[in-house]
């Protein structure tokens, strides 16, 4: 059911919706029809993003570590629109894009999962607390490449995103009975903010978004929020109706490479 309206009349959350892939995210869904409440703790961008958007989205304050702000959000979107529908655990943090274990701070650790899962499954928790009454819904979280490989980032952030996976095949599990649908979306790495300061873009005097993609699998596209957001919207729209427990990865087969070899060869032989 490919169309314009793929999510006519659906209520929707997506916390760390204030930008990135989040904002892509909003922007798409509302395209599609549905009724969104963006869920951030950047209340300046979130509720200037709103008042260009229009009625259909709303704003509201929530640190997706904070349990109290979690129920309110949920509880603030049912009361206002009767219901909830898809819940998008997107909001994310990321502290270094080099895994050291000797420069890995406990605190740090701690922080970083506390917001990717420990926020993720907070989201997922007050969801399924009006999901299950109603016998539907849509869980999604955005992992990441580092759900799956080593090497992509800090030990916080590729364990964070590891055990998101895990969180993702617990919910599919318990709540597939109730009609709940519950899966990830995993990109290669898209340029924006959070990487802000953590790339070695000086030293090789290239902007985000050209590192990445000299860097990825898939050349002549560069990735962009906007395919993340397509790729939450099929998992989230009827079309995937009977999709559920999958980490859809978006990197251009990134992950199911491994270039050690052929950059050996090239090094020796050169390039073809
Ligand atoms: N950009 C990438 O390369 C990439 C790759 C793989 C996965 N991801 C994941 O995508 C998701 C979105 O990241 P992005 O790239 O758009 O980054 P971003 O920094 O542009 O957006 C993240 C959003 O999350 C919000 N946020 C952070 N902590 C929060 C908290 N405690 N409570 C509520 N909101 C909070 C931020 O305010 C921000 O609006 C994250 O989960 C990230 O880990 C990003």
């Amino acid at each position: 059911m490919m169309g314009c309206n793929r999510l006519d009349g659906k209520v929707v959350i997506i916390t760390g919706g204030a930008r990135g892939i989040g904002e892509a995210t909003v922007r798409l869904f509302l395209a599609h029809g549905a009724k969104v409440v963006i869920a951030d703790i950047r209340d300046n961008l979130g509720e200037s993003l709103c008042h260009e958007l229009g009625e259909d989205a709303s704003y509201i304050h929530c640190d997706v570590t904070n349990e109290d702000d979690v129920r309110k959000t949920v509880d603030f979107t049912v009361e206002k629109y009767g219901k909830l529908d898809i819940m998008y655990n997107n909001a994310g943090t990321l502290d270094a894009s080099i895994a050291e274990i000797l420069n890995t701070e406990k605190a740090v650790f701690e922080r970083v999962l506390g917001v990717n899962l420990v926020g993720a499954l907070l989201g997922a928790k007050h969801a399924a607390r009006v999901m299950i009454p109603a016998s539907k819904g849509c869980i999604l979280f955005t992992a990441s490449v580092a759900s799956q490989i080593g090497g992509f980032s800090s030990y916080a952030y590729s364990c964070s995103k590891a055990a998101l996976v895990g969180l993702m095949k617990s919910a599919a599990a318990e709540l597939g009975r109730f009609g709940i649908r519950v899966n990830c979306v995993s990109p290669y790495g898209v340029a924006t903010h959070i990487a802000d300061g953590l790339l070695p873009v000086e030293a090789v005097n290239m902007d985000t978004e050209d590192l990445l993609s000299k860097f990825g699998n898939l050349q002549g596209v560069v990735l962009k929020a906007e395919d993340i957001a397509q790729a939450a919207l099929y998992l989230a729209s009827d079309d995937a109706r009977y999709v559920s427990g999958q980490n859809l990865f978006v990197d251009g087969g990134y992950t199911i490479v491994n270039p050690s070899l052929a950059i050996g060869f090239y090094s020796t032989l050169g390039q073809p």
